[in-house]
């Protein structure tokens, strides 16, 4: 009988620590939403103490999202036991997650404590975590740089006080593979009460190395392993979660192991947390690159016409990317689009559908086939749309080689009225930038903005997204059209919608009992 694997899904903690990849609380709830229909079985929501935004994040989840464990990180402090406690207290499944680190570099130079006191603070925090919640997990930071004697005499102490979990942080990705596999055995045949708590590892990606040594302690005995959708996390990045649910599917027999996620939710979600935080995946990403499934050699062609099974491992609908041979066009009806989507697996409101009907048509008429990808990309920007604060009513643009760029914008308000500006800048972007931030009133600061295309093709959509920062907070934005311009118009518009939106929606969570 083949070991289920726990999944613990980290992006919105470890994920969203990493710099540039934050999300605003709607953001956060609609990930940890889809982390839930992927069937992950953890999903550690946030750091409680780290912000008032964090807290009501995690809190919100707890409160909202059903089916996963949902967990919050804490130091092995009273304070930060407690918050975590306060955000997570009204979920159906709460876990606090409490760590310090066992390492002699972290122990003398960051905690400046001796080891002694570090195995006291454990048993007194597990302990203090224990009494609040049944399910807690103890991490050993920095695990992988630690004495495995001390290690092992910390998680005992840990599992003597309650410990549900015991973790295996590989901290700073500094192990490989064999060496944290016998890591992981030290730990099992160290700890004399290991059999009262499930062994979970922890991997950061700095030698690439992530996935590999998850998986080396998963064949070594690891029951939960910590992952984040497209490996996002500190520096280099966690194990990349949808690696790792892949290898165990597609190698079984070699891992003699399962786990219960939906695969076919990865691709989505894997969107979902692209478009959200505004880091795109790198096209040659194991699983859920844009070239993840394409075969362009000939030669490879041909052996893919013969027998799929030549030089594919996986199928692309394992993934969630089904393959439709009927392509839609201009001519499709509302029947065959709302058909489409269902096989795409996308749902869409009613209320959305009109909408999304709408964009579909108006983009039929400017390309010839509208593929998968451009009707995917069309509902995740409706679905995932704000309160639009503010709509693009029209632009004008006047720009060229040895001249100023000007654009004249002109936004809808909520409520119908018009606001129209002029601004010059350095390009046609730049100036309808400017130009919505005098109609917005706000000091904006655009801190990323990247262009791509979301097929191949002249007349494909430019996917344009934005991430702006205001008064130190940063909101994200995505824009959809065949003009590159309007795109990124759109995308500034949404980021600031949001911003608009958050601001509320926070106060009314603050506010909140
Ligand atoms: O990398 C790490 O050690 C962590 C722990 C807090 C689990 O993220
Ligand atoms: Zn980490």
């Amino acid at each position: 009988m083949p070991r289920t694997i726990t999944i613990f899904d980290t992006t919105l903690r470890d994920g969203e620590q990493a710099p540039g990849c934050s999300m605003n609380l709607g953001e956060k709830i609609e990930v940890a939403r889809q982390l839930a229909t992927l069937g992950v079985d953890v999903i550690e929501a946030g750091f409680a103490i780290a912000s008032p935004g964090d807290f009501i994040s995690v809190r919100e989840i707890a409160r909202s999202v059903r089916g996963p464990i949902i967990a919050s990180l804490s130091r092995a402090l009273e304070k930060d036991i407690d918050q975590a406690w306060e955000a997570i207290r009204d979920s159906e499944r709460p876990r606090i997650h409490t760590f310090i680190a066992t390492s002699p570099i972290h122990m003398e130079h960051k905690l400046k404590m001796s080891p002694e006191q570090v195995v006291e603070q454990t048993r007194a925090m597990v302990r203090y975590a224990r009494n609040l919640c049944a399910d807690v997990e103890f991490s050993a930071e920095d695990a992988s740089r630690s004495d495995p004697a001390f290690l092992c005499r910390v998680f005992q102490v840990a599992i003597e006080e309650g410990a549900t979990t015991i973790n295996v942080p590989d901290t700073v990705g500094y192990s490989v593979p064999d060496e944290f596999a016998a890591l992981v055995r030290a730990v099992r045949e160290g700890v004399p009460d290991i059999d009262k708590a499930r062994i979970s590892v922890h991997c950061h990606d700095d030698l690439g190395l992530a996935v590999a040594n998850s998986l080396a302690a998963i064949k070594a005995g690891a029951e939960q392993v910590e992952c984040t959708v497209n490996g996002l996390g500190e520096r280099a990045g966690n194990a990349a979660l949808e690696e790792i649910v892949m290898a165990l599917k597609t190698r079984a027999e070699s891992f003699d192991a399962v786990c219960s996620v939906r695969t076919t939710e990865l691709h989505r979600t894997s969107r979902l947390v692209s478009t959200v935080t505004g880091v795109k995946v790198q096209p040659n990403k194991a699983i859920v690159g844009g070239n993840a499934f394409a075969h362009e050699a000939g030669i490879h062609q041909h052996g893919m016409l013969a027998n799929k099974a030549t030089y594919e491992i996986m199928t692309p609908e394992s993934i969630g990317l089904p393959h439709n041979e009927m392509v839609l066009g201009k001519h499709s009806g509302r029947h065959a689009f709302e058909e489409r989507l269902e096989s795409l697996g996308l749902k869409v409101d009613e209320a959305d559908m009109a909408g999304i009907f709408a964009a579909f048509k108006e983009l039929a008429d400017k390309k010839k086939v509208v593929s998968d990808r451009d009707i995917e990309a069309l509902a995740l920007g409706r679905t995932r749309a704000s309160t639009k604060h503010y709509a693009l009513d029209r632009f004008v643009i006047n720009a060229g080689t040895n001249l100023s760029s000007t654009s004249v914008v002109r936004l809808a308000k909520l409520g119908g009225s018009l606001s129209e500006h002029v601004a010059v800048g350095d390009g046609p972007i730049d100036a309808s930038f400017k130009a919505i931030d005098k109609i917005v009133g706000r000091s904006i600061v655009l801190s990323d903005f990247s262009l791509g295309s979301v097929t191949e093709g002249k007349d494909a959509q430019g996917e344009a997204l934005v991430r702006i920062s205001v008064d130190g907070e940063h909101f994200n934005g995505r824009g959809l059209s065949t003009d590159v311009v309007e795109a990124s118009i759109q995308a500034y518009i949404a980021a600031i919608n949001s911003m608009v939106s958050e601001t509320g929606v926070r106060d009314a969570a603050r506010n909140a009992p």
